[in-house]
C-alpha cells in the first residue's frame, strides 16, 4: 500500500527502541541502570521538573493553556526567546533576527531542511550525531555527507568540513552545515571560541565565492554548559560578523532548557544581514509549519515567555538551570575521574547530557553490559552514556564494569 519512497520508512532509532527496553526492565528491577534517556533526572531518580515552570503553569488561564496560537508564535514568545538566546547581546540582534515557533528543536530542524535544501541536495552533518537529522533529510528526499567531527587532537575538524564542503559545492548551489554546539549529542563536545571564529571565517569565505551558505546551529543543549563563554552567549555574538549570502538558523529546544519534553515547544531563529532573506525566512517557514503541524502549543510558549519576561521568575528559573548544569558537571567529573582510574578512554567531552566511549564493537559491548544490568546506547564506533538520566551512585557502579567490558572487546 505504501508509496515507493515510503517503503524504506522504518524508525530504526536505537535510542527509542533500546530506551524503552531499559525503561521496562528498570520498572521491574530498580537496580537496572538506565543510561539511555535524553531527559534530566535528579539524584532521587525522578524526572527533574522546574518549580518555576510549575508555578507559572498553576497560574495560566484556560485561554493561555488551550487556545490556538499564531503559527509563527506569539509576540511575547518571540521577544522572550530573543532575550534568552542572546542575553547581553540582545540589543545587537533584536531587530535583525526573525523568530518562528516550532514544536521543539525538531520542528526547527525539519523546516530548515525543507526550505533551505532542494530535493536531492545533501546536508553536511557531523560524523558523531543525533541520528534524527538523517531521518528528516530522508523524509524530504535529501541526503547527507558527514564531516569528521574531531581531528587527530580531538578538536573540531574544520579542515575536513572544508574539504567536504568544497566537494559538495561542485554539485549543488548551496551548502547547509549542521553544527550541534555546545554539549554536542552524543560526544558532549563544545567548540572553543577560536574554533567557532574559524568556522565563521570559512563560511564567510564560501559565501563570498558565490555559494549560498546555511549554518544550522542546533543549540538544544546550550544551557547546560557552565563555561562563561556559553553562559554569556559569546559564541552567538560572533554571528554579527556574517556576510551577505549567509543565513544562520538557530534551532532552539524548549524540551531541554525548560524540561518541556512532551509539550513540544521550540523555535527557529534566522540571522542574516539581508532584509529580504529574513522576510522570505518568515514567509516560507510559516507556510511549512502550517502545512506540517499548524502551530506550536500555546501552553508551552506561555510557560517560557512568562518566565523570561518576569524578573522574579527568571531569577528562580536561572537558579534551577544552574543547579541542573552543575549537577551534570558533577556527574561528568565523577565519570571522568573514574574513567582515568580504570583506563577507560572517552571522546573529547566538555559538558552536557551525554558522553561517548570509542569502540569498534558497540553492539557486543551493549549486549555484555545489558547482562550486567547497564543500559547505554550503541552507536557508530562508540557507545553513548547519558549522564542526565543516572545518579552519582550509579556512575560509581557502572564505570569499572564498562571499563572491564570495553577492554574485553578492544
Ligand atoms: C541534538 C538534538 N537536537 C535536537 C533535539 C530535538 O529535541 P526537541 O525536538 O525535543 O526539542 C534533540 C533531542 O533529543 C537532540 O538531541
Amino acid at each position: 500500500m505504501l508509496a515507493n519512497r515510503s517503503l524504506e520508512k522504518e524508525d530504526k532509532s536505537n535510542i527509542i527502541t533500546l530506551g524503552s527496553i531499559a525503561k521496562k526492565l528498570k520498572r521491574e528491577d530498580p537496580t537496572v541502570i538506565n543510561s539511555t534517556i535524553g531527559m534530566m533526572y535528579d539524584e532521587d531518580g525522578k524526572l527533574f521538573v522546574f518549580d518555576s515552570i510549575n508555578k507559572v503553569l498553576a497560574e495560566l488561564s484556560n485561554e493561555e493553556k488551550f487556545a490556538y496560537a499564531p503559527t509563527e508564535g506569539t509576540k511575547d514568545f518571540q521577544e522572550a526567546l530573543k532575550k534568552w538566546l542572546f542575553k547581553s547581546h540582545y540589543e545587537l540582534f533584536k531587530d535583525n533576527v526573525v523568530v518562528s515557533a516550532t514544536p521543539g528543536g525538531s520542528g526547527a530542524l525539519s523546516n530548515s531542511f525543507s526550505n533551505y535544501l532542494n530535493e536531492g541536495d545533501k546536508a553536511l552533518l557531523p560524523s558523531f550525531m543525533w541520528g534524527n537529522y538523517k531521518q528528516m533529510l530522508y523524509e524530504n528526499n535529501q541526503g547527507h555527507v558527514c564531516y569528521d567531527l574531531f581531528d587527530e587532537y580531538g578538536c573540531f575538524n574544520l579542515e575536513d568540513l572544508k574539504k567536504k564542503a568544497y566537494e559538495l559545492k561542485k554539485t549543488q548551489d548551496r551548502i547547509l552545515i549542521v553544527v550541534n554546539d555546545p554539549c554536542q549529542n552524543p560526544t558532549g563536545y563544545s567548540m572553543r571560541q577560536i574554533e567557532f571564529r574559524n568556522l565563521i571565517v570559512f563560511i564567510n569565505e564560501l559565501a563570498e565565492s558565490g555559494t549560498k551558505v546555511i549554518l544550522v546551529h542546533d543549540l538544544a543543549y546550550q544551557d547546560f554548559d557552565v563555561n562563561p563563554y556559553f553562559v554569556n552567549r559569546s559564541n552567538l555574538e560572533l554571528y554579527d560578523n556574517i556576510k551577505k549570502n549567509v543565513l544562520v538558523i538557530l534551532a532552539f529546544s524548549g524540551s531541554k532548557s525548560f524540561g518541556l519534553y512532551g509539550l513540544r515547544v521550540g523555535a527557529m531563529v534566522g540571522i542574516s544581514k539581508e532584509k529580504e532573506v529574513l522576510e522570505e525566512f518568515s514567509k516560507a517557514n510559516k507556510f511549512s509549519s502550517r502545512s506540517k503541524w499548524s502551530n506550536t502549543t500555546n501552553m508551552g510558549m506561555n510557560l517560557i515567555s512568562k518566565i523570561i519576561l518576569d524578573d522574579k521568575l527568571l531569577e528562580k528559573y536561572v537558579k534551577e538551570i544552574n543547579y541542573v548544569s552543575n549537577l551534570l558537571n558533577d556527574r561528568a567529573n565523577l565519570f571522568k575521574s573514574l574513567a582515568i582510574k580504570y583506563s577507560l578512554p572517552l571522546l573529547n567531552y566538555k559538558s552536557g547530557f551525554f558522553l561517548t566511549i570509542p569502540t569498534d564493537h558497540p553492539w557486543e559491548v551493549y549486549e555484555d553490559l545489558v547482562k550486567e544490568k547497564i543500559h547505554i546506547i550503541p552507536m557508530d564506533k562508540c557507545i553513548r552514556v547519558t549522564l542526565s538520566s543516572i545518579t552519582m551512585v550509579e556512575i560509581e557502579k557502572m564505570v569499572p564494569v564498562i571499563a572491564k567490558i570495553i577492554k574485553l572487546h578492544n
